[in-house]
């Protein structure tokens, strides 16, 4: 049995709250309204998952899939630089993906099953994992077909993190108010989508200028209390 591994986040703190970092072997779900530092705390992790160990990585390589095209090269040469990786090299470990509508995510994901153990693969990316599915599956009517198929991809995704020890990051956009959620079983009453499936729920909110405030939800498991951390031109740090 292969053992959980983390990789580091760039910032002490959020790796603190996580337990020392975001997890292989589960699915960690960070989700807050926009802005809050979703798809820069992916960037981050796709290029920390490329350190060695005692640099907080796992010596890797990142798979993005990018439902939102929100993903930018030049965002992971200026991190990759700021933590002593070589930019190219870096940019080649992380193997993009766009992803055009929910059949195509899903698709993609299970190719994962035989790309992963092929390519070092030891983090997965889904910025984000819901958007295809709310905007396929609108309104009240269509929400049982929604919560039935997301919930699949995500039972997919977890023995794909588990079967291969890696870790699967997930974002999810929540608006800034909750009401809108209320009623909806895809979510929960505070707006994670991991209702149904077992992994580590982190949430965002904005704080002052660049700082960002993260909490995990509903982990018994993980320490209580918020970490403070800030989204700077090198990237995520404390
Ligand atoms: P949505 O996808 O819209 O839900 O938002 P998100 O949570 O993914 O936010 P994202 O990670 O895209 O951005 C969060 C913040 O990061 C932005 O508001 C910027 O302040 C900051 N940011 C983004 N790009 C850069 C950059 O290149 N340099 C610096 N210093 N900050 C950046
Ligand atoms: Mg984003």
């Amino acid at each position: 049995r292969l053992s959980i591994k983390k990789i580091t986040t760039g910032s002490r703190e959020l790796d603190n709250i996580l337990g020392g970092g975001v997890e292989t072997k589960t699915i960690t779900e960070f989700f807050g309204e926009y802005g809050t530092g979703k798809t820069q705390i992916c960037h981050q992790l796709s290029v920390n998952v490329q350190l060695p160990p005692e640099k907080g990585g796992l010596s890797g390589k990142a798979v993005y899939v990018d439902t939102e095209g929100t993903f930018r090269w030049e965002r992971i040469e200026a991190m990759a630089r700021a933590v002593g990786l070589e930019p190219d090299k870096a940019m080649e470990n992380i193997f993009y993906q766009r992803a055009y509508n929910s059949d195509h995510q899903i698709s993609i994901v299970e190719e994962l099953f035989s790309f992963v153990p092929k390519n070092n693969v030891r983090l997965v990316v889904l910025d984000s994992v819901t958007s295809h599915f709310r905007a396929e599956y609108p309104g009240r009517e269509h929400l049982a077909e929604r919560q039935q198929k997301l919930n699949a991809h995500l039972h997919q995704l977890m023995r794909l993190a588990e079967a291969y020890n890696l870790a699967v990051v997930v974002t999810n956009q929540v608006m800034a108010r909750p009401d809108v959620f209320y009623g909806d079983p895809t979510v929960a009453v505070g707006g994670h989508v991991l209702a149904h499936t077992p992994g580590v729920r982190v949430q965002l909110r904005k704080s002052k200028g660049n700082k960002r405030i993260a909490r995990i939800v509903d982990a018994p498991h993980l320490p209580e209390g918020e970490a403070v951390f800030v989204i700077t031109e090198e990237g995520i740090r404390d």
